[in-house]
């Protein structure tokens, strides 16, 4: 469920009207409802609620500081995997300990700031990053806790490129490297390791793997005679975009509490995209539309460079009018959503029945609210779009578009090429 909704043929945003808003911002803009992402937010919450676990945040999914904020206010705290992450997450006033730093290229510059600000966790996805772990926490003479991140060999059916839990991925440790770490803690005097994580893909749509997964952690961890305190499941609970039809966060929950329960162990979880998928979408405009011998399109003012899932993974996003015209009925021929990037694979939804839409118009690119203005990018110079938060029958600028002075910032010509 989310807050955005048709009234009278106009697509609104809690009790906003959109096409209200987008008088006064100019497009494209990402446009987040604070109602679905606390709605989100609190539904797995409550799912856990008998063991009170840690529900941090996934911040790559959607960093918006006011984003961030709204769910820290609300009790969230944050998965992080860079240090501008972490400054991200300081700047939103989250308690440092309630961060989990993964992410299997950590610099030590980004270890140190962690160690210092106080973090809860790193989730260690190497040996030589252990060491690095631990020589830093040696030099700033502090106790540091880690977690460490096993890789279990699970197939969680999903795109390949979000597939975390596979045994040949880059992503965590096996089973008998994570052994010998825990014999060899010795090793690591300021480094109290007192937990396992695992993050075993995203956009997952049933509890299975995840079943799966945990068992083949709980099982090792009794094997080895392994203590520790904490458990991180990751996250990867997948929503609905089209017609997927996920598991909830209650049906989730009836899977995995009773293992979790059993095991005695505190649990962390990390969801990005079940909390910001559906609380945001894209508005965008059309620019033009074109008949060619073969196909028609839809030019809209937003593209690749704002929303790269659909050329990246043929990811699909439902695309609606902003303002269903009257009378209209959807065209009868397949029409192409595309942006304005030089790039054939730049375009947002290919094969669509939509309305007889022309210049002006807007539309909307549902769900877009997790990893999309997180990987918009500056392609083709493109200053990137504005977000925008409602919170009942307000909206605010949470981050303004770009200027083209932004785009340059920080560029210098040398001196010899003036
Ligand atoms: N924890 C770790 C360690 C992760 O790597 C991720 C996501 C998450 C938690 C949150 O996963 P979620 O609950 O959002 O599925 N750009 C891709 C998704 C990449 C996910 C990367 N890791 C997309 O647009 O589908």
């Amino acid at each position: 469920m989310h807050e955005f909704a048709f009234k009278n043929n106009e697509l609104y945003c809690e009790d906003i009207k959109i096409a209200e808003i987008a008088k006064r911002v100019r497009t494209p803009f990402y446009l987040y409802s604070y109602k679905t992402l606390i709605d989100h937010y609190r539904k797995i919450k409550n799912a856990f609620r008998t063991i009170r676990p840690l529900i941090c945040f996934s911040v790559k999914s959607n960093s918006n500081l006011a984003v961030l904020r709204a769910l820290i206010r609300n009790g969230a705290g944050l998965d992080i995997v860079s240090g501008g992450e972490l400054y991200r997450a300081r700047l939103a006033g989250c308690d440092p300990k309630r961060i989990v730093y993964a992410g299997v290229g950590k610099r030590r510059d980004e270890i140190e700031d962690a160690i210092r600000f106080g973090i809860l966790f790193f989730n260690v996805e190497s040996e030589e990053e252990l060491e690095e772990i631990q020589n830093a926490a040696f030099r700033l003479k502090k106790k540091v806790n880690a977690a460490i991140r096993i890789n279990p060999d699970v197939i969680p059916r999903t795109h390949a490129y979000i597939a975390t839990g596979k045994g040949e991925t880059k992503f965590g440790l096996d089973f008998e490297t994570v052994h010998k770490i825990f014999n060899t803690g010795w090793k690591y005097p300021n480094v109290n390791i007192g937990g396992v994580h695992i993050h075993i893909g995203s956009q997952i749509l049933d509890a299975s793997p995840f079943e799966k997964a945990i068992k083949k952690v709980l099982v090792f961890l009794k094997e080895c005679n392994i203590k520790i305190s904490y458990f991180n499941i990751g996250g990867g609970l997948g929503i609905v975009y089209s017609i997927e039809n996920p598991q909830t966060a209650k049906s989730f929950a009836r899977k995995i509490l009773p293992l979790l329960k059993r095991s005695g162990l505190k649990l962390i979880l990390e969801p990005g995209r079940f909390i910001s998928g559906n609380s945001g979408v894209l508005i965008t405009k059309v620019i033009y539309t074109k008949i060619t011998p073969r196909k028609k399109f839809i030019i809209v003012d937003s593209g690749m460079s704002e929303l790269i899932r659909p050329s990246l993974y043929e990811a699909y996003h439902k695309i609606v009018p902003v303002k269903v015209p009257r009378n209209s009925s959807e065209t009868a021929e397949k029409i192409e959503v595309v942006g304005p990037i030089c790039e054939s694979g730049d375009f947002l939804g290919k094969d669509r029945f939509l309305p007889r839409l022309v210049h002006g118009d807007l539309v909307a690119v549902m769900g877009a609210g997790a990893y999309g203005f997180t990987m918009s990018s500056n392609y083709n110079s493109r200053p990137r779009p504005s977000e925008v938060m409602v919170i009942g029958n307000k909206f605010y600028v949470v981050r303004r578009h770009e200027r083209y002075g932004d785009l340059v910032r920080g560029e210098t010509i040398p001196k010899v090429l003036k």
